[in-house]
């Protein structure tokens, strides 16, 4: 059992990837989620991600507020995506479900406390910019090696980029924190665009989840019906044929890795050109201890069982008897 802390900007895939970490039972002990200003500002990640654990029956889970724009430029949401509140047509605030509570300390305090008192326990599942964890790291440098492991949703590394022809959204949106995080010598997963855009939920899916949600009468799987019909609709207003399930692959991998081909590489993240901000560099020159820039500093996922993460995806938010 992993204990885990999710570092959300949410989002729509992001409450579809906290659904999936509070029901991956066997897997995780959740032991915070921490926020941060990406796909919309902080405040509505936040009050997104408190409503979301209450809706889920997880109003335990404590919140913690972070960073609320990227370290060094303006915030670039991704409301087009997402919606103009970050959950689609969904206001969180007709919802009468208990909030998860909101702590005092900020993510960064939270990510470093956590870590001192559980030493190289905890893994860190990142679906949003890495803004808190870069803050987090400059605070407190010895972070790097009290942490057990961290997951990244983020980097395109053979793949064209999301948020611009080169750059994933994550990265692109907060380069300097990336850069930081990568450089910070954590055992990391990183989770690109190259494998979670190849585990889609198509229209045909979604009609099939739709059904099985309405027969149910889950609350949960019917906000998931509900999430993914935006998502899917703004994805195929950017020409996508059906909608990456980019965060929740995150989470899914966090728990089996065993389902992914990790291939190890000496990754770097482009910041200070305006043409290539966010872009993943990889060194794919011969190793060499004269150039200690080519030493891998990650795992990346290279490839993934797609049917065994889709199917352990979708079970489990669409799952039976829960709400
Ligand atoms: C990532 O960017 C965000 O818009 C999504 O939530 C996901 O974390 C995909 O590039
Ligand atoms: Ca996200």
């Amino acid at each position: 059992m992993k204990e885990i802390i999710l570092d959300v900007d949410t989002g729509i895939d992001d409450a579809l990837a906290l659904i999936l970490a509070t029901r991956l039972t066997d897997a995780f002990q959740i032991l915070g989620v921490t926020t941060v200003a990406g796909n919309v500002e902080l405040n509505a990640a936040t009050k997104n991600t408190r409503a979301v654990l209450g809706l889920i029956g997880h109003s335990d889970v404590p919140v913690a507020a972070g960073a609320a724009g990227p370290l060094l430029r303006p915030l670039r949401t991704a409301k087009a995506i997402h919606g103009s509140r970050g959950l689609g047509d969904v206001d969180v605030d007709t919802w009468d479900v208990p909030r998860a509570p909101l702590l005092a300390e900020s993510a960064a305090e939270f990510i470093a406390r956590v870590t001192r008192e559980r030493p190289g326990r905890v893994t860190l599942i990142a679906t949003g910019p890495l803004s808190n964890l870069a803050l987090a790291l400059k605070m407190d440098p010895s972070l790097a090696s009290r942490l057990s492991d961290l997951v990244i949703m983020g980097g395109a590394i053979e793949v064209p980029g999301n948020a611009s022809p080169v750059a994933e959204a994550n990265f692109y949106t907060d380069p300097e924190a990336a850069q930081i995080v990568l450089a910070a010598g954590i055992p990391t997963i990183l989770v690109p665009l190259d494998v979670t855009e190849q585990v889609l939920v198509t229209r045909q899916r979604l009609a099939s989840l739709r059904q099985q949600a309405s027969e149910t009468g889950s609350a949960v799987g019917e906000l998931v019906c509900r999430l993914l019909d935006f998502y899917l609709a703004a994805c195929e207003s950017f020409g996508r044929a059906g909608a990456a399930l980019h965060d929740p692959l995150a989470v899914a991998i966090a728990a089996r890795p065993e389902l992914a081909a990790l291939q190890p590489a000496a990754i770097q993240v482009a910041a200070s050109d305006p043409l290539t901000a966010g872009q993943s560099i990889v060194d794919r020159r011969p190793r060499s201890a004269a150039r200690p820039e080519s030493t891998p500093n990650a795992r990346f996922c290279a490839r993934v069982d797609v049917d065994a993460c889709r199917e352990l995806i979708l079970r489990a938010l669409l799952e039976q008897g829960l709400n």
